[in-house]
């Protein structure tokens, strides 16, 4: 059996953008939750690759500065883009990952696994007022020396984190998972 809350939970994990935001702060219990739900996530040889780090207040503004500074093309509507999404985000994680010094699995192998991770913080937010995505921007790994990531690190991306007041319901736009499966039996 699989229970249906489950179900509803998974189905309800949602993208929630920054300009959904009401710009209200997390209690940081509430964050530290999320990243113990991340810290359960599925790992080959429990080499648990993934690592965050957790910017607010004065701090967020700097990585935002940073994001802004790293890309020697940024438009004037990128930079007004990231200035308001961050304004209206609580806290941004920076979404990172370590390869064990042996690099004893593949690397794609960590990269799932901190994709897990982040599916725990995602589905954790579920129907609690609080929201996020994951966030890739091009360049990232401009961010290393900022980040101080050493050898073998890799930022992975940002996960925005924020507070939001009310959605429209959810349109789930997927393909019909029956033409993607085939059953041998
Ligand atoms: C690894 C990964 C990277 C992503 N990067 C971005 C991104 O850079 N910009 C963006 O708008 N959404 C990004 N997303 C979020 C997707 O756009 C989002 O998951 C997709 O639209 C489906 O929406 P849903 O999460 O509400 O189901 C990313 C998602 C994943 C899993």
């Amino acid at each position: 059996m699989i229970k249906k809350e489950v179900s509803q939970i998974i189905a309800k994990r949602r993208s929630i953008f920054p300009h959904q935001f009401n710009g209200q702060t997390i209690n940081k219990k509430i964050v530290l939750q999320l990243l113990i739900n991340a810290n359960t996530a599925p790992t080959h040889r429990l080499t648990q690759p993934w690592f965050f780090k957790v910017f607010s207040g004065n701090s967020k503004q700097k990585l935002a500065d940073e994001l802004i500074h790293s890309n020697t093309t940024a438009s004037e509507l990128f930079k007004k883009k990231i200035t308001t999404n961050f304004q209206l985000s609580s806290h941004i994680i920076c979404i990172c990952m370590r390869r064990d010094h042996t690099e004893s699995i593949p690397e794609w192998e960590e990269i799932a696994s901190v994709a897990m991770a982040v599916q725990n913080i995602w589905l954790s937010c579920v129907d609690g007022k609080i929201g996020g995505y994951w966030s890739t921007p091009k360049g990232i790994e401009k961010l290393n020396n900022f980040l101080h990531l050493k050898t073998k690190e890799r930022c992975l991306g940002l996960f925005y984190l924020g507070v939001y007041d009310s959605l429209q319901d959810r349109v789930l736009n997927r393909k019909s998972i029956e033409q993607d499966v085939q059953w041998l039996n």
